[in-house]
């Protein structure tokens, strides 16, 4: 907090709003000076040069989402429900206005467009057709900064509205830095008051042993931040309109410029480069895992190994074992064992789940209690219901397995759907693609697939049949039926079979051909 200025008690004597207000901070009675409404204004124009890539600074991904979409969900849970966050684009806009709309939905944000990237002053003069009219507070957030807590930004917006007790013109957001190479400076009088900014490039080598740093956040009062960026020049290093200036015109004009010194730094600063970037990596990473480990009673044996998204759930007493990557939106619920190597992305898994090492598992569902891998992979949809079994080098694409069945060893199933109880060969393959369409394979329950059998799709195998080893199936199956052979034909039926009366101690011995065939895997 400002501690040069500190706001005295406020003139109406009512209680002053505790230092970190609700989240809704640009909702009406959080301030005691003005009940101007909060609006956001996100600067991500820029390229990022410093980043050395093709793609705009602000949709490289941290955690898994791109940074400008860390920063829309900050911004969203600030401004009133309903009220847009305004962003400044320019660089790659429709790729940042695709990412900005999934954080935020469609009508989330007002776009504005900044053809020419002039400097962060240039950028919020963009607005101003925008917002100059509107009798609201600004907190302008850059698109770079994503770790930004928004009760943070709530408490400033709190100082910034009850300063001296009748608010402040602007107020800024400022960390001390041991190495405060790169940022802009604060410069105070003798005073201890703030006085103005000055930029790394711009600064004099005094200037430069400044410590205290401007982070790029602020807060305005929008009519007068847009009169006093008018008289912004470009006169400095770089030959930019610089957002830096409005600060020390308002003082100058007499206006009271409030300082919100804040105490974390990595929480407020920016992404310049990828050696940050994976430093901010690192960094949401061990706060997820942290989490997860005191409030969810997660088991983590390696957190410098483990990497699991922020919006990732995950129930108490499951263990994740090294090198584990959970991705998305996964929800994995109790009690559950995650191997090594293994990759989870927006999929649900239920409790009691045992993914074994080098699995992999997308947008995909695994009810109670199965077992998944070693080296198994499961995309698009695949649904495996209660106590169900995937093993051994097995992929299992837009499928549902039964409750009980097993696919234990070197398959491929794809369209298909598995009845409860039925049990798949090794080696078989769900031939879905004809080279023009997908088409499905139903097999009921409690079937038995022979090892290496070919299921030709469009196919139906009945219920409680089975294919010998090596059966291609070509035609539907029907239930209590033994087919075999390439292409497979009847051989017998098994209900007939079961019920002669020479069944049993007496029954005649399966020729050589079918025992062979018979056989399937059991798992
Ligand atoms: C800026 C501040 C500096 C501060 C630092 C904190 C200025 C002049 N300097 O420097 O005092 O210490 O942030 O991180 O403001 N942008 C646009 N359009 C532009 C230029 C920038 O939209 O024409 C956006 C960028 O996309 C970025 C943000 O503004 O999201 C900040 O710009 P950047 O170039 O990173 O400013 P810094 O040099 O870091
Ligand atoms: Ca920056």
């Amino acid at each position: 907090m400002d501690k040069q200025q500190p706001p005295p008690a406020n003139p109406q004597g009512t209680p002053t709003q505790p230092a970190t207000p609700n989240a809704n901070a640009g909702g009406a009675g959080t301030s005691a000076t003005t009940s101007a409404p909060l609006d956001v204004l996100i600067l991500a124009a820029g390229l990022g040069t410093r980043m050395h890539s093709r793609t705009a600074k602000v949709l490289h991904q941290l955690g898994g989402r791109p940074l400008i979409a860390h920063v829309c969900h900050t911004a969203a849970a600030l401004v009133k429900e309903g009220r847009p966050v305004h962003i400044v684009v320019g660089h790659q806009a429709e790729e940042v206005k695709a990412a900005v709309e999934q954080e935020l939905g469609a009508g989330g944000a007002i776009f504005i467009t900044q053809t020419e990237q002039r400097g962060t002053g240039d950028a919020v003069m963009a607005a101003r057709d925008a917002l100059a009219d509107a009798n609201s507070t600004l907190l302008v957030l850059s698109g770079d900064v994503p770790l930004m807590h928004h009760e943070t930004l709530g408490a400033l917006v709190h100082q910034h509205r009850t300063h001296r007790g009748r608010g402040a013109a602007c107020s800024v957001l400022t960390v001390k830095l041991e190495d405060p190479t790169g940022y802009g400076r604060i410069v105070r009088d003798t005073d201890g008051r703030f006085e103005r900014i000055v930029e790394q490039r711009d600064a004099t080598p005094e200037e430069r042993q400044i410590k205290e740093i401007n982070a790029g956040i602020y807060c305005f009062e929008t009519r007068s931040l847009f009169g006093a960026l008018a008289r912004v020049q470009p006169a400095n290093a770089q030959g930019e309109y610089y957002l830096t200036d409005v600060p020390a015109i308002l003082r100058a004009d007499g206006e009271d410029v409030s300082v919100f010194t804040h105490t974390d730094a990595r929480e407020v600063s920016g992404i310049n480069t990828r050696v940050e970037l994976a430093e901010f990596e690192r960094l949401l990473r061990l706060r997820t895992l942290r989490r997860l480990m005191l409030d969810s009673g997660v088991t983590i044996i390696d957190p410098a190994h483990t990497y699991v998204s922020a919006e990732a759930q995950i129930g108490h007493d499951t263990i994740i074992y090294p090198g584990v990557h959970i991705e998305g939106r996964t929800q994995i619920g109790e009690g559950c064992e995650i191997r090594s190597g293994t990759r989870i992305s927006n999929s649900r898994i239920g409790s009691g789940v045992r993914v074994k090492d080098h699995s992999v598992i997308v947008d995909s569902d695994v009810a109670d209690n199965c077992s998944v891998g070693p080296f198994a992979h499961l995309r698009m949809n695949a649904q495996l219901e209660e106590q169900s079994a995937v093993g051994n080098f097995v992929e299992v694409k837009k499928s549902r397995l039964g409750r009980k069945a097993k696919a234990m060893h070197l398959t491929y199933l794809g369209d298909a759907d598995i009845g409860a109880r039925t049990n798949i060969g090794a080696g078989t393959v769900t031939c879905n693609y004809d080279g023009v369409n997908k088409n499905p394979t139903v097999i009921a329950e409690d079937v038995k697939i022979g090892s290496d059998t070919m299921l030709v799709a469009p196919v139906t195998v009945g219920a409680r049949s089975m294919t010998g080893a090596g059966s291609v199936v070509t035609r539907d199956v029907a239930p209590d039926t033994l087919v075999a052979g390439v292409p497979a034909t009847v051989k017998k039926d098994l209900r007939a079979a079961a019920a002669a009366p020479t069944a049993g101690a007496n029954a005649p011995e399966r020729t050589e051909e079918e025992t062979t065939k018979a056989v399937t895997s059991d798992g």
